[in-house]
């Protein structure tokens, strides 16, 4: 008997997206379609204004596409209600982002269990899940310290457990190393792949360092927009990397 047929868990198809600027329009996505399969570890790629948060932005329900479709789960997004897409979003999606995002006022434990609280969790067990988060990415001992006292890679990996606690389906990162020097961001992307690894979580992440790049167990190029081939200047480190 053929095995059941696996839905790809997130379906890009044919977006567009156009702002209106001071009477002049932007396309920002010209025709995108991307397919990724659940427990995927993939990069977005691309020079500044390429269109990367824009993408990041459709997948992740946060703006809506001018044209086309974007499925997670075999779920047309444009389909829900603004509650429905609400709750949809916040149970299936993580997020990161390149500034941590994280709440000053609340300490790391706190800043964990928020989403939690959105998802309508009992105390004890928002506790249960945000100190677990926090020990996977080894934080444990920091629970009531406030992000101030954080370094930069410590607040980014209370992001990551912030992003993780719900076990979402997918985790939008956009640009998550982009404010760590070069070992911490090497430290991030691994604690994401381990992650990635053990809790099957998918990943797409975006960024524009050709060493974070090649992490990734798939990029995808954009250009001005529009999907591209692998830039030449990415090419030839990947050649050197296999010589
Ligand atoms: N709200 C907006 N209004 C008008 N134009 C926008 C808006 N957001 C993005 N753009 C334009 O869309 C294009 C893509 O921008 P986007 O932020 O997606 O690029 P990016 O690849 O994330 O760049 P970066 O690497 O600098 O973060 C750019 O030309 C940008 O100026
Ligand atoms: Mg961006």
């Amino acid at each position: 008997m053929n095995p059941p047929l696996q839905l790809p868990l997130l379906v890009v198809r044919e977006v567009t997206t156009r702002y209106r600027m001071g009477g002049v329009d932007v396309d920002a996505l010209k025709g995108i379609s991307l397919t990724v399969q659940a427990g995927e570890f993939m990069a977005l790629a691309g020079t500044s204004g390429s269109g990367k948060t824009t993408l990041l932005n459709l997948i992740g329900a946060i703006d809506t596409p001018s044209s086309g479709d974007i499925l997670i789960d075999g779920i047309p997004l444009r389909l829900l209600r603004p509650d429905e897409l609400a709750r949809f979003r916040c149970k299936k999606l993580g997020f990161i982002f390149q500034t941590f995002n994280l709440i000053p006022t609340l300490s790391t434990l706190e800043n964990v269990e928020y989403p939690l609280l959105l998802l309508g969790m009992s105390k004890r067990q928002r506790r249960k899940m945000a100190s677990e988060a926090l020990e996977q990415v080894g934080l444990g001992k920091k629970l009531l310290n406030k992000p101030s006292e954080l370094s930069g890679g410590q607040r980014q990996r209370v992001a990551i457990a912030r992003a993780m606690a719900k076990k979402p389906r997918l985790i939008l990162a956009d640009e998550p190393t982009a404010n760590l020097d070069r070992k911490t961001a090497i430290e991030i992307l691994d604690l994401m792949q381990k992650l990635n690894k053990e809790l099957q979580t998918t990943f797409v992440f975006s960024t524009h360092d050709h060493m974070i790049l090649q992490r990734a167990e798939r990029t995808f190029f954009l250009a001005d927009g529009e999907h591209s081939e692998a830039p030449l200047t990415f090419a030839t480190s990947e050649m050197k990397r296999c010589a």
